[in-house]
């Protein structure tokens, strides 16, 4: 049996690897203040079409769609983003005293794409949504986020890249424009590009196909089309970043996959030497009209999400990596009539704080200090018929090679002391 096409397994290192960042995850989000939310790895079909929206690929080319038993028509998700949003309206988070309301999530999502290197058909992100607020200090707070948490991991090679889609205004005299444009070339174009030529001509931008020729690159760009309130948005946008002290370009190119985006969209891209093509490591932006889209009160919310595989090579790739050494004690017995005794002290060890394993099967002397050896524990704990009755256990210190036979009711004060010098 073997794993489906573009997924993979995590174990030994890699799991390592990933429990660390999961962990500074965690503590960053804590730090920011944002509260963690879980939505169900599937939804109705119909949330990712009004959603995600029907002219990007991720809908109409990748989802994982299927029905269950009742016939309803349902989806995996491929994004965090039309989830959350479901559920803030359902739950009613609007009417919260305190907007804006911060969350972040983490968790697999499905696209079926071409696997290749950094690219999945089960992937993790993490990713941050907030709603109720319009200020671009929030948006300038969202891009703050990845960037801090690449930096506090190490990774150097990281460009921030921004643009404006502006408001409905802005875009819908963007959109024109662009129809006009590429009215001569319809033609020459992709049968995807004739498509979105018709639906959304902001996703031509995006296309695969087409976005080496000439006419993709002489296109009129969106910056000129962005009315005051948009432009004062984006320099907003921008003044914060440059206070955070976060260095970016704008990049008018970006228009991100998705359509829900308004004024800001931004990508951090991987500046790393032979990275491979799927560089992007993160991207999200403002969508001040989804929340209605999908049935709720008009609120303004921006957000992003990061792939935590192409993290995962990133950090590969700059030679960065976390090795927890986690194991305080290392338990064995004698003999099968001192096995309950071990038992009795692993669990008061864990509950005390400690990480405990121990011979599970009753291996010789020999064959223990072996598995000592592999495992490095800090102290080694043997129990012989004598210990059992004294209730005095020999330790043995695995780094200072040390000896001493301490009595049960000293042991946590004794192991605490010794970690502590
Ligand atoms: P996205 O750009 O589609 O945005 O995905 C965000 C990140 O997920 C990408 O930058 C990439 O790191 C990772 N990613 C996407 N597809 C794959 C894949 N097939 N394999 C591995 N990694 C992948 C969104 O998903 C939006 N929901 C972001 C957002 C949140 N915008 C506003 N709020």
């Amino acid at each position: 049996m073997q794993k489906p096409k573009g997924t993979y397994d995590v174990y030994g290192d890699l799991g390592k690897q990933i429990q660390y960042i999961e962990k500074v995850i965690g503590a960053m989000m804590e730090k920011y203040h944002y509260e963690y939310v879980r939505t169900p790895i599937f939804e109705s079909k119909e949330l990712f079409h009004r959603g995600v929206g029907d002219s990007s690929d991720i809908v109409t080319k990748e989802t994982y769609d299927f029905q269950d038993r009742a016939g309803r028509e349902m989806t995996l998700r491929p994004e965090g983003t039309a989830g959350v949003v479901r559920s803030f309206i359902e739950n009613k988070l609007y009417g919260r005293a305190t907007l804006p309301v911060k969350t972040w999530y983490y968790g697999p999502m499905f696209r079926y794409e071409r696997p290749q290197a950094g690219r999945y058909r089960e992937f993790y992100q993490f990713g941050v949504e907030v709603f109720g607020s319009n200020d671009p200090l929030i948006d300038a707070e969202i891009i703050s986020i990845p960037v801090n948490i690449y930096r506090f991991l190490g990774l150097k090679g990281i460009k921030v890249k921004i643009n404006s889609l502006g408001d409905e205004e802005s875009r819908t005299a963007y959109k024109k424009a662009l129809k006009e444009y590429f009215k001569p070339y319809v033609n020459e174009l992709c049968e995807d590009c004739k498509v979105r030529f018709e639906k959304n001509p902001l996703r031509m931008l995006d296309c695969k196909v087409d976005h080496e020729k000439e006419i993709m690159k002489n296109a009129p760009t969106i910056l000129s089309y962005l009315n005051k309130e948009s432009e004062e948005h984006f320099k907003h946008l921008q003044d914060y970043l440059k206070a955070m002290e976060i260095p970016f370009e704008v990049d008018e190119t970006i228009v991100r996959g998705l359509d829900y985006y308004t004024h800001t969209v931004f990508e951090v891209e991987a500046d790393i030497k032979e990275f491979g093509s799927q560089k992007v490591l993160c991207g999200g932006g403002r969508y001040n009209q989804l929340v209605e889209t999908l049935g709720g009160p008009s609120t303004c919310g921006v957000g992003f999400a990061m792939g935590m595989e192409r993290l995962l090579s990133a950090l590969e790739k700059e030679n960065i990596t976390f090795k927890e050494e986690s194991l305080d004690c290392y338990l064995f017995a004698l003999s099968e009539n001192e096995k309950e005794y071990v038992a009795y002290l692993s669990n008061l060890l864990r509950m005390n704080g400690f990480s405990v394993t121990m011979d599970y099967n009753q291996k010789s002397f020999k064959a223990n200090f072996k598995q000592v050896e592999r495992l490095n524990p800090k102290f080694v704990l043997i129990i012989g018929e004598e210990e059992v009755k004294d209730k005095k256990i020999t330790i043995k210190n695995n780094h200072t090679k040390k000896e001493e036979k301490i009595k049960e009711e000293h042991l946590i004060e004794y192991l605490d002391e010794e970690i502590e010098m």
